[in-house]
């Protein structure tokens, strides 16, 4: 895959070692929705080291007083895409447990793969906050770039998009459709199978995190 200023690859070996276990089939629902979590807390840990809006204030230690940074109030958003992206929303409450959530329901056409939109419901204010996209599942990528074009049009200026497994051509096609959003995936799978299935991958996210398969 061509590299863009837009994407972070973490290939983290902790972060590595929790997919392997993601992606192995005897994995139960229970254990697959915890490590979904613990991937995202780290995740979100990385993709905001240096983004994330904070504030200036006073603090009285037992010595003295000092100025400290400390992340502005009410000032992140989490969108999960439906119905996936919602296994990573406690994840990141772990870090920002205030952060609002909108939902966008998206689902991909089995025939045509293209994503549909059937539900969004955005915070309030979403405009004027960082907004963290979620997916688990970057395939060909038509759910991240129709959801991040919907957050737009709705007048969302700061979006980070954050992705636990990326299909290059996924990757690609968010990373070019959006310049301005930066792209956070844990690990760069090989392709997608002829039903745009990410290879090795982990199979139906959705599925396995709600157990309905
Ligand atoms: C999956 C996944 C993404 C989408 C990725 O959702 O959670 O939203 O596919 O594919 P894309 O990159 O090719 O658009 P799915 O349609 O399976 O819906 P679900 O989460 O409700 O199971
Ligand atoms: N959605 C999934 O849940 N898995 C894939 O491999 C591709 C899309």
């Amino acid at each position: 895959m061509k590299s863009y200023d837009n994407v972070v690859i973490f290939d983290h070996p902790l972060i590595r070692h929790k997919i392997a276990i993601l992606r192995d089939e005897r994995t139960s629902m229970k254990e697959f929705r915890e490590l979904v979590e613990e991937i995202t807390v780290l995740m979100t840990y990385e993709s905001l080291k240096d983004g994330v809006p904070t504030t200036e204030i006073e603090v009285k230690t037992p010595l003295e007083v000092c100025r400290q940074q400390v992340v502005s109030d009410n000032s992140i958003a989490i969108v999960p895409i439906l119905r996936a992206g919602l296994g990573m929303v406690s994840g990141i409450h772990v870090l920002f447990p205030t952060a609002r959530v909108g939902h966008i329901g998206m689902y991909r056409n089995e025939e045509t793969m293209l994503p549909e939109t059937y539900y969004c419901k955005l915070p309030e204010g979403i405009e004027d906050k960082l907004v963290l996209v979620v997916d688990p599942m970057l395939a060909t990528g038509g759910s991240a770039v129709d959801a991040i074009n919907l957050l737009k049009s709705r007048g969302c200026k700061n979006i980070k998009f954050m992705a636990i497994i990326g299909a290059p051509q996924g990757v690609s096609k968010v990373a070019e459709a959006h310049p301005d959003v930066n792209i956070y995936v844990s690990t760069l799978d090989r392709d997608l199978n002829e039903n745009c299935y990410i290879l090795p991958g982990l199979g139906d996210a959705g599925d396995r995190l709600f157990g309905t398969k």
